[in-house]
């Protein structure tokens, strides 16, 4: 008696999970999931670029139970989706020169634009700040749940804060079931990383995470457009909120090499055998041609448990790399292993935007070889 069910809040959710196909989402389940928007629930949902956390952005205590389900901090803020570029005025209150352009070339997709906030956006959403992060996705189950919803939602990436963004339904379950209403599952999501930030509040335009979209792409519409210091330490957390360097963080430390292919392996084979040696179970998580490589070179190892590696991707497609990384991480942290080596793909290209992810998993520990 005299239970207070109040006190009782997000762990207590009980979470249904219901598939959905990706490309012709059924209109019965994306009915539920915008009424479960509209009420007020958690819903998540795929995108193209990793799942996403919805909720109303319009609505304060929605937005509130946004934080609690991914114990995230309330000076991280959040991106805003909408189902079409008509529809970013219900969120920003204007829109820079160049901006029609942006939207026009690269939406739906995955690009997030910071904007000037409307005064009806809670200052919850954007932890305080006078602008807003806004993106219209294009994955076909995404648009359709904005259309439904008939309001802007508030979505970060589902997984708990600092864990990686989840790119399956595993890992979304894994880190918040219990925690949210629904969640629809479509598959692995294509990009595997989250959207490209540009902040189009400053002069010149900055790119504050790098995604899918490319600097080059991006600079084709908007000359003058630079990219801001990624690699932000965490006391800079105010200039670019959320963007610390402890992000993604596994259990084991993670240190990432950098360099020519047989070099970085030289390196990491002496590396793994020293620790070997010490009684270290270390992870090597690695483009597919380096893994294969290291582990043959190191089948001992391998044989024995005290080596685990875990490629992601291919060099000679670097979209996989991109789409399988934080599956690889998740899975070499899952093994339990005592030390993480990570291998970089070359810095060019979605290369950027890994390199960005990996050294943030890395809490900033690079290898130049
Ligand atoms: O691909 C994506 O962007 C995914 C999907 C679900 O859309 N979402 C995502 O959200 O990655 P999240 O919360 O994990 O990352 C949001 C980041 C914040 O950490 C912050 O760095 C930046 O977006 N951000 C959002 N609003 C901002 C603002 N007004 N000013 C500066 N940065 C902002
Ligand atoms: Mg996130």
């Amino acid at each position: 008696m005299g239970r207070r069910s109040t006190m009782l809040t997000v762990q207590t959710r009980s979470t249904r999970v219901v598939i959905v196909d990706p490309r012709h989402p059924d209109l019965d389940v994306i009915t539920q999931a915008a009424s479960t928007i509209q009420r007020g629930g958690l819903v998540v949902f795929p995108t193209e670029t990793v799942y996403g956390l919805g909720a109303n952005a319009l609505d304060v205590a929605a937005v509130a139970s946004i934080f609690d389900a991914k114990k995230r901090p309330p000076t991280d803020p959040l991106i805003v989706h909408v189902a079409d570029v008509a529809s970013v005025q219900t969120v920003a209150r204007s829109t820079p020169p160049g901006f029609s352009e942006i939207a026009r070339r690269f939406w739906p997709g995955p690009l997030t634009v910071i904007l000037p906030k409307r005064a009806d956006v809670p200052v919850t959403v954007t932890a305080g700040l006078d602008s807003v992060g806004v993106r219209v996705p294009a994955h076909p189950v995404a648009r359709a749940l904005l259309l439904a919803a008939n309001v802007p939602i508030a979505a970060p990436s589902a997984n708990l804060f600092s864990r990686p963004s989840p790119t399956r339904v595993s890992h979304v379950l894994a880190d918040l079931a219990g925690r949210v209403d629904l969640v629809l599952d479509a598959g692995p999501s294509e990009v595997g990383l989250e959207s490209t930030i540009l902040d189009m509040t400053t002069s010149p335009p900055l790119i504050r995470r790098p995604g899918g979209v490319s600097l080059p792409a991006i600079r084709e519409v908007l000359a003058n457009v630079q990219m801001s210091s990624v690699f932000a330490g965490a006391g800079e957390a105010q200039v670019a909120p959320g963007q610390m360097l402890r992000h993604y963080a596994p259990r084991a430390q993670l240190t990432v090499f950098v360099g020519q292919p047989s070099e970085v392996h030289l390196r990491i084979r002496a590396l793994i055998v020293d620790r070997a040696t010490e009684g270290i179970r270390i992870g090597v998580l690695a483009p597919r041609e380096d893994a294969i490589a290291l582990g043959a070179d190191l089948s001992v190892l391998t044989d024995s448990g005290q080596l685990v590696v875990q490629p992601y991707g291919s060099r000679v497609d670097p979209r996989t790399a991109a789409r399988e990384l934080f599956d690889a991480l998740r899975r070499v942290d899952d093994a339990a292993v005592d030390e993480i080596v990570a291998v970089a793909l070359e810095d060019s290209g979605i290369g950027i935007a890994i390199f960005d992810r990996l050294i943030r998993a890395a809490e900033g520990r690079v290898v130049r070889v």
